[in-house]
């Protein structure tokens, strides 16, 4: 093997491809490549690197940099403008002076920068188009143009596109693009992503048209639950586009959104994300009416730096069933979000229809729509006199495994259908497997429910009269996501203030509003990106300082209800913040370790004042906490899981001014009680959205290890591994969603596909196949902890740096550990000291 490792092409930020990037001054990245083998060069640490930039029309010009970083280093050629492309490629130096080869290269081509850069305006029917009395009814806008010159002389042409909606956009009749229901979720009125494409080959000599259907989406739709509110961004779908060409005499030419366009209604006359969409055959494409110009200010366009919305894997039906009432229903086999397909071609009489009904479970054989309250879930085909060669939804989403039929011609088969999978599509990174087939499962199901619930935004589900970014459950699942998926540009956390502001009481939340500072530290040990932290900081510094609430102690106001330890299975089906554990409780050791976290970060940013502020208040805080609730022994005023698994996560027993001898006394007295009440419960969880991503974490810190694993291992509900024996294949809301005898929890809140429990899988990574990181994987902690009936597990990272994989089994009476490492990070303990454990533990590097 060469001394060397091969260095991938750069790049650029967090975008995916470094097309149409909203940056002049994107900082770089390389990976480290395993040879064929999947072996590295051992102890390779970069000391220097060269980056060759050569701006498109210029000279290629190399920039050296002694610097070990491999990871988001700055830009260091001239600042790029918009439109401008550059090819960049680079080559790193060892400690010990060798090379790598030169990387491949790379195109990085900015898009708009400046909102000067857009000539056009924002425009929209000029007559509103209702669906129904309420909702919007998609239209689509359409402009027909000749190129200036033959379509052979093109050198380029890009379209810069975004709308008040979801969009869909065609030239000349192609769809452009992969993407669905762009530009998808964001705070519109404060950040309107667009996107860029290249349609150089899509135009054509003389006449072309441009055409792009828009429908309500997230803009204009109907969101939230309990009837829920429409326009809450506003209540005109609204289209803004720029198509620039260039020619290969770099004469150029452009077509904005103006109101030379047109606009009609098409065959959709209704499409909601609840509801549904509904195609009526009958109802041809509308006369073309005038539009007009909104009154939208540029100022929040960027370009995104997430990647987009997309069809990832299309699935056949399993099997077709026929429900108690002899009704036709599809099943998948898997819990999946996205939209279905009909591959067959359909002529029924003109006005009859047929109706498709999405749900997650069955009870009594019959599809389950109780827990999706207020959302329909139904979309509906109204045939016309004319042939239906093949079906599609446009611009809604569904949640589901099952899907009714009714109004089939006869008998359909598994071929006439597809389901399309959509989700964000974000770059896998992460996995892991065990011995165990059920936790295998259950990593699946957890993988699936990630996918399910990154639609645009990190959301709770995505299938009731919800489906919003409610940061308490991305908060304790974000360790996950950043995991298995390169997660880090999904936009923020914009959602809940649709509910907060518009009709609940504003009223701060320990657990979700911590997620302020909790979710962008979270993601910054997932990357090192200190930009996340510069960027949040003034956020986080206004939620500890103004948004808490607090009482004269410094600690939460009690008189603030708080969500606590969310889901209990203890709490009754309607009440679920009703759990066993004093949500007060819950809320004020978040606080400390809230508190103690921007200490960190202040540190991190070089705040020292700040640290030192924060750092003070955590101690204060941890003492305030102590003599509320607990006693000097160590047990705790709620004598629960959850209770003692925030209290040993975040370090709240011991006390500084002691020595470590009565510290530890105090510390062994909280954790034989958790072990106490983990064996009192048979082993059943009995923890909610909190103690659940701590509890494993909690027992194998205090040496408990065969505890977690025996919880893990559980069957019977309340357990992680109850659903997976009843089919589930997306990670429950609730521990019980559904009963042991086959029937819907009763609560209003019962999703099948909510990952805030799958919050585990960080002790499956970290644990259990022993792999994770504090410092955007440049250290990467090796730390397998063997147990249960496990004999084998592993985990795969495609890392910033490079592959990591750890693999362990138990070989006879040996301990066999199988570690990569990528150069330029390490492993913590050194993979010296690994290597010398001593027998029955050896190691295999
Ligand atoms: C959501 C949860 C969320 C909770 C907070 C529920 O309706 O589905 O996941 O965190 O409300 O109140």
């Amino acid at each position: 093997m060469s001394d060397a490792p091969i260095l991938s092409a750069p790049t650029f930020e967090h975008h995916p491809t470094g097309f149409g990037l909203g940056h002049s001054r994107p900082r770089l990245s390389w990976r480290f490549i395993p040879s064929s083998d999947g072996q590295y060069p051992k102890d390779w640490q970069q000391a220097s690197y060269e980056l060759e930039i050569t701006p498109l029309g210029s000279t290629p010009e190399v920039f050296p940099v002694k610097s070990a970083e491999s990871v988001l280093v700055p830009w260091p050629g001239k600042t790029l403008q918009s439109r401008e492309t550059a090819s960049v490629r680079g080559r790193a130096c060892s400690t010990t002076g060798t090379y790598t080869d030169w990387s491949p290269f790379s195109q990085v081509e900015v898009g708009l920068l400046q909102p000067t850069d857009w000539t056009g305006e924002f425009i929209g029917a000029a007559k509103k188009f209702q669906a129904t009395r309420e909702s919007l009814r998609p239209i689509r806008l359409q402009r027909g143009f000749d190129l200036p010159k033959k379509a052979r002389a093109l050198l380029k042409a890009r379209l810069y596109i975004t709308a008040l909606g979801v969009y869909e956009a065609r030239l000349n009749g192609v769809c452009i693009g992969q993407d669905v229901l762009a530009p998808g979720w964001t705070s519109y009125h404060h950040r309107l992503v667009y996107q860029t494409y290249d349609v150089t080959q899509l135009l054509s000599s003389g006449n072309n048209v441009l055409s792009v259907e828009v429908a309500e989406g997230w803009y204009a739709g109907r969101l939230g639950f309990g009837g829920g509110r429409r326009y809450i961004y506003g209540d005109e779908l609204g289209l803004l586009a720029q198509l620039e060409v260039t020619f290969e005499d770099n004469e150029t030419w452009k077509l904005s959104s103006d109101t030379s366009w047109l606009c009609q209604t098409t065959s959709i006359v209704q499409s909601e994300f609840y509801d549904g969409e509904t195609h009526d055959f009958r109802a041809t494409d509308g006369e073309w009416a005038p539009v007009k110009t909104l009154n939208v200010p540029l100022n929040a366009l960027t370009a995104t730096d997430a990647p987009p919305i997309r069809v990832t894997e299309e699935m056949m039906p399993t099997q077709i069933l026929r429900s108690a009432s002899g009704k036709i229903i599809l099943d998948f086999g898997q819990n999946l979000v996205g939209s279905l397909r009909i591959n067959t071609a359909l002529h029924l009489h003109a006005g009859s229809q047929l109706t498709l009904m999405y749900a997650e479970v069955l009870e009594n054989a019959e599809i389950a729509t109780r827990p999706l309250r207020h959302a329909k879930c139904t979309d509906r085909i109204v045939f016309g006199d004319k042939l239906v060669t093949s079906w599609q939804t446009k611009f809604t989403f569904h949640g589901f495994r099952y899907v009714q039929v009714d109004g089939w011609p006869g008998i359909p088969t598994v071929h006439d259908f597809t389901a399309l999978v959509m989700h964000t599509d974000m770059k896998r990174r992460g996995w892991f497997s065990c011995s165990d087939s059920l936790v295998n499962k259950l990593h699946e199901s957890i993988v699936w429910s990630m996918r399910g619930n990154f639609v645009g935004i990190p959301t709770d589900c995505p299938q009731r009269d919800e489906r919003l970014g409610w940061t308490g459950d991305i908060q304790v699942f974000a360790p996950v996501a950043t995991f298995l998926y390169d997660s880090h540009g999904i936009p923020g956390l914009v959602v809940s203030e649709i509910l907060w502001d518009q009709w609940c009481k504003p009223s701060p939340q320990a657990v979700w509003h911590d997620a302020a500072v909790l979710t962008p530290w979270d993601a910054y040990t997932a990357s090192s990106d200190v930009e996340i932290l510069h960027r949040q900081y003034p956020s986080m510094k206004a939620w500890i300082t103004k948004g808490i609430r607090r009482g004269d102690d410094g600690m939460w106001d009690g008189n603030v209800w708080q969500l606590g330890d969310w889901l209990d299975p203890n709490a009754p089906p309607e009440d679920a913040g009703n759990g066993r554990t004093n949500s007060l409780l819950v809320a004020d050791a978040y606080l400390v370790h809230v508190t103690r976290t921007m200490a960190q970060i202040s540190s991190v940013l070089g705040y020292q004042e700040d640290a030192t502020f924060y750092e003070n208040d955590a101690q204060m805080l941890k003492r305030g906490f102590q003599d509320k609730y607990l006693t000097p022994s160590g047990l705790l005023a709620s004598d629960t899981q959850t209770g003692y698994s925030l209290a040993i996560c975040m370090d709240l027993i011991g006390d500084d001014a002691n020595d470590d001898s009565a510290n530890m006394a105090v510390q062994n007295v909280a954790a034989a009680r958790l072990g106490d009440l983990v064996r009192t419960s048979k082993f059943h969880i009995s923890t909610g959205f909190v103690g659940t991503a701590l509890i494993c974490h909690a027992l194998a810190q205090t040496d408990q290890t065969q505890l977690a694993y025996r919880m893990l291992l559980e069957k019977h509900c309340p357990s992680w591994l109850y659903p997976i024996t009843m089919g589930a294949t997306t990670t429950w809301e609730r521990w019980d969603s559904m009963l042991p005898n086959g029937e819907v929890n009763g609560g209003a809140m019962t999703s099948f596909n909510h990952y805030a429990l799958g919050a585990v899988a960080s002790w499956l990574h970290g644990s259990v196949a022993g792999i994770s990181t504090e410092d955007g994987w440049k250290t990467v902690m090796v730390a397998p902890k063997p147990g249960g009936s496990l004999t084998s597990a592993e985990a795969t990272f495609e890392g910033p740096y490079g592959l990591v994989k750890c693999a362990w089994s138990l070989e006879g009476n040996q301990f066999v550990l199988t570690l990569t490492i990528p150069p330029n990070s390490k492993a913590n303990p050194p993979l010296s000291s690994l290597i010398s454990v001593s027998s029955p533990y050896t190691t295999r590097n």
